[in-house]
């Protein structure tokens, strides 16, 4: 009997660590620019230490996470901060969008609790923000920004995404990020404007 060979799979690509363990904003990077980095994160690295977010801006917790993993692995080291920013609420949950509803990382939590807070209010403008920062040998070297604007709805629409994608559409579109799927998020995203900075930033080192 024949077997077919097994082939051990080798990257050729160059390659970007992310600073997270976050499944949802890995896929998200890994979908926008993985044809051209192999892109790993930190599940890939079980002895990187839990970096604790300390900072009260977004660009203060992305440089923590760089900075904090770089210094244990060569290369080029990513970190996503991002959060949402109500304007009724005075620009909250913001950097603290991923406890909002009392528990770290539970988005049913935090979409409930933001639900509640903006149940009397008619002034539904929010957007998405997303801070980007590489680091080498444990050093920040750039950061980029981006942001996406939009409204929240009242009730929780659609299941594509993650966080508050089912309460959140954005400008130019009368669907939320939750229905409108991956490839319009992807387009237009926060996320997907600081990362097309940092494959610009990253192709001028180099690295293509
Ligand atoms: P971080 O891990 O401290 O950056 O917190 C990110 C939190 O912001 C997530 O847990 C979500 O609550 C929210 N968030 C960030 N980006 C998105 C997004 O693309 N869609 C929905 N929620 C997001």
């Amino acid at each position: 009997m024949l077997y077919p060979c097994k082939s051990i799979a080798m990257s050729t690509l160059p390659r970007l660590i992310l600073a997270t363990r976050n499944a949802h904003k890995t896929a998200e990077i890994r979908a926008m620019i993985g044809d051209r980095f192999e892109v790993l994160n930190a599940t890939a690295f079980p002895d990187f230490p839990e970096i604790e977010e300390t900072g009260t801006t977004f660009l203060e917790n992305a440089q923590l996470k760089a900075e904090g993993i770089s210094c244990h692995i060569d290369g080029w080291v990513l970190s996503d901060d991002s959060g949402l920013e109500v304007d009724a609420l005075d620009g909250a949950p913001g950097v603290w969008s991923s406890s909002y509803g009392g528990e770290e990382g539970n988005h049913a939590k935090n979409n409930a609790r933001l639900l509640l807070e903006m149940a009397q209010e008619t002034e539904r403008a929010a957007r998405f923000r997303c801070t980007m920062v590489l680091a080498r040998g444990g050093k920040a070297q750039a950061h980029f920004s981006g942001t996406v604007e939009g409204r929240l709805v009242e009730k929780l629409n659609g299941t594509n995404g993650f966080g508050y994608d089912p309460l959140f559409i954005p400008n130019g579109f009368d669907l939320t990020f939750g229905e409108l799927g991956d490839e319009i998020k992807n387009s237009l995203s926060h996320r997907s404007r600081a990362l097309g900075q940092v494959v610009a930033y990253l192709n001028k080192q180099g690295l293509k």
